[in-house]
């Protein structure tokens, strides 16, 4: 009999089709697109599977990997993130686990310099203004923001995502790269030709400043009022990595007085972020319901990836993107 697979979403149709046309595999899906498999549910869903495709919505911890039982062999998901799976755990059971970076670079980097430019730019504030009456002649320092030209960008956490990112906004005559990070990274470093600073450096001279680094428990709410006073109050705060790296309330603050000059993000906490949270009160913050990597190309590769990934994993080959546990 066929190894059996629980997909916990609807997922892009090549990953599906890899898995159907594979004949390798017995697969279940949750065939839904926009309600994520209830826990409970989840759990008897588990039950008894040999590998298990999820997406970031679905927390694979001790719990769950108990539910599944032994004979879970591979967890693929289908994301590059992966704070919502318990590597610990993961270890312990010898369970490998498949991932997806590299196929969403491109559209991760191009979403965050987009969410960087419309912060900066204040183009949300400007079209309600066109909108709603606002517009009532061209003045000359309405919705003034602040340009990338000359400007100093800082990374935190310096992988391929930054990199990305640093290539794209080079072109708008940015003067300067910086970067912190746990060490320095002199091989992706170089190619933009980035400096390596400790974090209150980065938060003092960022003109603008985007996160780019995993959740982990080193990186969880690394952005907070600390930082974010060390900051200029000109400065822009952009993040597309997780919601968890930033102190909401800390950030909160800083926008409402002014510490810094705007927030661009794409991740939150909770997601959804509920529509009453006071950061949807800010002008200068604006927000994204986590999209950086949502283009048809790049969320298509992904499934195929995850597909790929849990397949390799079944027959004990190495995975084409696998985590080190
Ligand atoms: C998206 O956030 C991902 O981790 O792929
Ligand atoms: C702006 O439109 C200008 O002409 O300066």
């Amino acid at each position: 009999t066929l190894p059996r697979v629980f997909v916990t979403r609807q997922i892009p149709p090549e990953g599906l089709k890899i898995l159907r046309d594979s004949g390798q595999v017995n697969f279940e899906l949750w065939d839904s697109d926009d309600v994520p498999v209830p826990r409970k549910e989840l759990l008897e869903k588990v039950r008894g599977v040999d590998a298990l495709l999820c997406v970031l919505t679905e927390k694979v911890d001790a719990e769950l990997l108990e539910a599944a039982g032994p004979k879970l062999k591979v967890v693929s998901t289908m994301s590059v993130g992966f704070d919502h799976l318990s590597l610990e755990e993961l270890k312990r059971r010898g369970i490998r686990v498949g991932y997806t970076p590299d196929v969403l670079t491109d559209a991760v980097a191009e979403l965050t310099v987009a969410l960087l430019l419309t912060t900066s730019r204040r183009l949300i504030e400007a079209t309600h203004e066109a909108k709603t009456g606002g517009w009532g002649t061209w003045r000359t320092l309405w919705l003034c923001g602040h340009e990338l030209a000359n400007s100093t960008v800082g990374i935190l956490g310096l992988g391929r995502i930054g990199v990305a990112i640093a290539e794209r906004l080079a072109p708008f005559k940015v003067k300067k790269f910086i970067y912190a990070d746990v060490a320095p990274r002199p091989e992706l470093a170089a190619s933009i030709n980035a400096e390596y600073v400790s974090l209150d450096e980065l938060a003092e001279r960022s003109d603008f400043l985007a996160a780019c680094c995993a959740l982990t428990p080193e990186t969880k709410e690394i952005c907070n009022r600390r930082l974010f006073s060390k900051m200029k109050n000109t400065s822009i705060f952009i993040n597309t990595s997780r919601g968890g790296v930033v102190n909401q309330e800390d950030l909160y603050e800083a926008l409402a007085t002014g510490q810094i000059a705007g927030a661009g993000l794409d991740v939150t906490v909770p997601e959804p972020l509920p529509t009453t949270h006071p950061l949807f009160t800010l002008k200068n913050c604006v927000i994204l319901p986590h999209i950086a990597s949502a283009s048809y190309t790049t969320r298509n590769a992904m499934s195929a990836l995850a597909a790929n990934n849990l397949l390799l994993g079944l027959q004990g080959e190495p995975m084409i993107r696998e985590l080190k546990l």
